[in-house]
């Protein structure tokens, strides 16, 4: 599946570095050929002879390498492979690449390199919740660098919660998919997923009950196919899609900001559950209850339509934008008509009354809705239903 495709595997320094070895060999009994560079603190954790021996080639560890200078230039290695993989990407590595930096070979090529760079974090529980490394996973994943993992559970050094790496195999699926060479590859495709929360005051906002299950479903579908995908994702319950640049908003303004920050696109899903209306006067202490009183009231303001808003944009509109309608009644006729309101190419239609158990669920009945009417799509998986999606999609790039 990876057959051909050359990876530079920046091994950085953490126990979590043992597992890289594994990936080695799993990438090249996928076809795949494997560069590896050691960082200084990697090479305490796994030696470089391990690491070439397994890899079949020399390990790549210091900046000013003159052999490897003759041979070939940090620049051009940075440059050499289809995909850079950090594994384990340390806090430190995604802190230097975060703020540019690059005073070692491993830091030097990721600011280096014009191809994607997908990274498996792995580290101490309270160093990944805390807020540099949120704040460097956030610049990060808006440069478009990808992220697999990490996997909670107990760690090496006793603690228990997120941090551990991603297990060689999902970073190996990870791989696949951000490589794929479908029918998809270099089209850029732009998906919105999950609910959104508008707040009322610091601790009380209003949300509903999407999972974003369809919403990833969606994205993953599309990287099989080998697309490009942003995914832009309220606070969502269903696990983010891998081979994607995620980007996490809370409130519809600030997905509607990161909608238009990530265009051009080829094609624009929008699968989130927005909120129509955010409140007006948020405040900023939390609203006291106060006995005797009657409920304090909340004023509403409507939220910007993002289907509506890309689907009239003069410039940068992508081909296809495709919206959903979450409807109880009429669904056919109503949905028909926000296809027109919306001014978007095609409109899926839900049921979403409670007995159908779509919204939040695994199966879903949908009514995929163009210019030639409505057609009737069979009862399907969440997961089947993103597939058939994905291969319309392409047939209408193409
Ligand atoms: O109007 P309604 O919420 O039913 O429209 C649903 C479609 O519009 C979905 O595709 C949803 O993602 C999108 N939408 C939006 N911004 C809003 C409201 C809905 O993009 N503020």
């Amino acid at each position: 599946m990876l057959v051909g495709k050359k990876i530079l595997l920046v091994i950085g320094g953490g126990i979590a570095a043992y597992k890289s070895l594994e990936l080695i060999r799993l990438l090249q009994k996928a076809g795949a050929s494997v560069v590896p560079v050691l960082t200084r603190s990697g090479a305490e954790f796994v030696t470089p002879l391990s690491v070439s021996a397994l890899a079949g080639q020399k390990v790549h560890a210091e900046l000013f390498d003159l052999t490897a200078e003759a041979e070939m230039g940090h620049i051009e290695l940075s440059r050499s492979a289809d995909l850079v993989v950090v594994a384990p990407a340390t806090a430190d590595l995604m802190a230097k690449l975060a703020g540019g930096l690059a005073n070692d070979l491993a830091s030097t090529l990721l600011l280096a390199t014009d191809k994607r760079v997908l990274m498996a974090p792995a580290m101490n529980v309270r160093m990944w919740e805390h807020p540099a490394t949120a704040r460097n996973l956030e610049t990060l994943q808006g440069f478009g660098v990808l992220t697999v993992g990490p996997d909670a559970g107990e760690m090496a050094c006793g603690e228990f919660g997120p941090g551990r790496m991603a297990e060689p195999a999902r970073i190996v699926e990870a791989i696949d998919a951000t490589l794929g060479s479908g029918d998809l590859a270099g089209r850029h495709v732009l998906v919105t997923s999950g609910p959104t929360h508008e707040p009322i005051d610091p601790v009380r906002y209003i949300a509903n009950r999407s999972s974003g299950r369809q919403g990833s479903a969606i994205a993953e579908a599309l990287v099989r196919r080998g697309a490009r995908v942003s995914f832009i994702t309220g606070p969502a319950s269903a696990p983010k899609p891998l081979g994607c640049a995620v980007i996490e908003v809370e409130t519809a303004r600030e997905m509607l900001a990161a909608v238009e920050a990530a265009l051009p696109a080829d094609a624009a899903i929008f699968a989130a559950a927005v909120a129509d209306w955010h409140v007006k006067a948020e405040t900023r202490s939390k609203i006291k209850k106060k006995g005797g009183e009657t409920p304090p009231p909340i004023e509403l303001a409507e939220n910007p339509d993002i289907l509506k808003t890309i689907s009239h944009k003069p410039e940068d509109r992508p081909s296809l934008v495709v919206g959903f309608a979450a409807e109880t009644d009429d669904v056919i006729a109503n949905a028909t008509a926000k296809r027109q309101r919306k001014g978007c190419d095609w409109l899926i239609a839900n049921d979403v009354r409670p007995e159908t158990g779509i919204m939040g669920g695994k199966n879903t009945t949908v009514t995929l809705i163009t210019q030639d009417g409505p057609e009737a799509w069979e009862p399907m998986s969440k997961t089947a239903m993103a597939d058939r999606l994905a291969s319309r999609i392409a047939e209408a790039l193409s």
